[in-house]
């Protein structure tokens, strides 16, 4: 495969997500924003002028049928990425879908079998994965300098103005913060200390019906515990703490986006401050991964793997189980 192969783009829904990706998609080599797509012309045009994008459609059926196109990144609200994302691969069109990948553990289930059907590329857009203070921390842990985790702390909190319309708090677009935010410490775990024996988790459910807080306690083989807690009204510290045998790694805020890491090592009283120089607003990291895997023919991401997407759906839907939070 030739390396230096241009990569065309299609975005689907121009969104607020969609902006950042586009925006990061020009730092990643070989990569074209080929097209854009929005429910609205208009809004497409106004998207597309913005990124010097030619090609723009009303509608996001249009766009997947584009045959010049290697690869569609899905910006919707989590309740659509499901019909965008089947409606995609089964025109042939590896796909790049926003997290969470979609409702539940049969949804994702269905994408992945259309995936393999279709031979085409899929893959979850968890974004943390592959961003390098990510990278380090879980190869620091792997090397055990510090030996085995003993707990995990994440949190991921802010305030969302109220509004029971836009996807946050709307049940119908699949808000809460669970799904929005409290996937992130929740793939944290995941990603840490694998699948937990023990989920408990407690919530406060609002007036709209969705989880305005969650609390998630995780528990692992020889005591090991995780916890979690996600909110969208108030600001928390949105870091990651990983305490060990021999010292601490803290991610620090926000840790789910292109960040420091500290380290203190047991009985040296200075701590280590590790900075990545990060200087684009880190989706470039994914995208250039998604390229490689299509360069190299692949259906399934060496990184953010079918199995990984899976346990965190499950996961998902798991915590949702315990705090009583049913969608349509
Ligand atoms: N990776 C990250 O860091 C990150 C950050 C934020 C959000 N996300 C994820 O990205 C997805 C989109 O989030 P966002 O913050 O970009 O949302 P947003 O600003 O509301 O944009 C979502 C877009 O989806 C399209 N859409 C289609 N049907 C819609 C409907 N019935 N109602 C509203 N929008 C509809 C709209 O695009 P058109 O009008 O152009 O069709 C809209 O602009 C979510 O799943 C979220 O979890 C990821």
């Amino acid at each position: 495969m030739n390396s230096e192969r241009i990569i065309n783009w299609g975005i689907l829904g121009c969104g607020k997500i969609a902006h950042y990706f586009a925006t990061d998609l020009k730092h990643v080599p070989n990569a074209n924003l080929y097209a854009v797509a929005s429910r609205s012309l208009e809004k497409a045009k106004a998207f597309g002028n913005d990124y010097e994008v030619s090609t723009y459609y009303d509608t996001y059926e249009a766009l997947s049928k584009d045959p010049n196109i290697d690869v569609i990144y899905i910006a919707t609200p989590h309740v659509f990425h499901y019909e965008n994302a089947i409606m995609c691969l089964n025109n042939k069109k590896a796909v790049l879908c926003e997290k969470p990948f979609a409702m539940n553990a049969l949804q994702v289930k269905k994408m992945i079998s259309t995936a393999k059907e279709s031979k085409v590329f899929l893959m979850e857009a968890l974004w943390t994965y592959f961003l390098p203070h990510y990278r380090y921390v879980l190869d620091y842990i792997q090397s055990k300098e510090l030996g085995d985790i003993k707990t995990l702390k994440a949190d991921f909190g802010f305030r969302a103005p109220f509004d029971s319309h836009g996807r946050v708090f709307n049940k119908k677009l699949g808000g809460g913060s669970l799904l929005d935010i409290g996937i992130y410490p929740l793939f944290a775990a995941l990603s840490i200390l694998g699948y937990p024996e023990e989920i408990l988790a407690q919530a406060t459910i609002g007036k709209t019906g969705v989880d305005e807080d969650c609390a998630m306690q995780l528990h692992y083989k020889n005591g090991v515990s995780a916890s979690l807690f996600s909110t969208v009204t108030e600001e928390t510290a949105t870091e990651a703490i990983i305490e060990l045998e021999k010292g601490t790694i803290t991610i620090n805020s926000q840790f789910h986006k292109p960040s420091s890491v500290t380290i203190v090592k047991e009985g040296k009283s200075k701590s280590e401050c590790i900075e990545f120089g990060v200087t684009t607003n880190g989706y470039n990291f994914e995208a250039i991964h998604v390229q490689e895997m299509l360069l190299q023919n692949r259906t399934e991401s060496t990184i953010m793997s079918f199995e990984k997407s899976l346990q965190l759906i499950e996961l998902l839907d798991n915590v949702r189980n315990k705090i009583g939070l049913h969608y349509d």
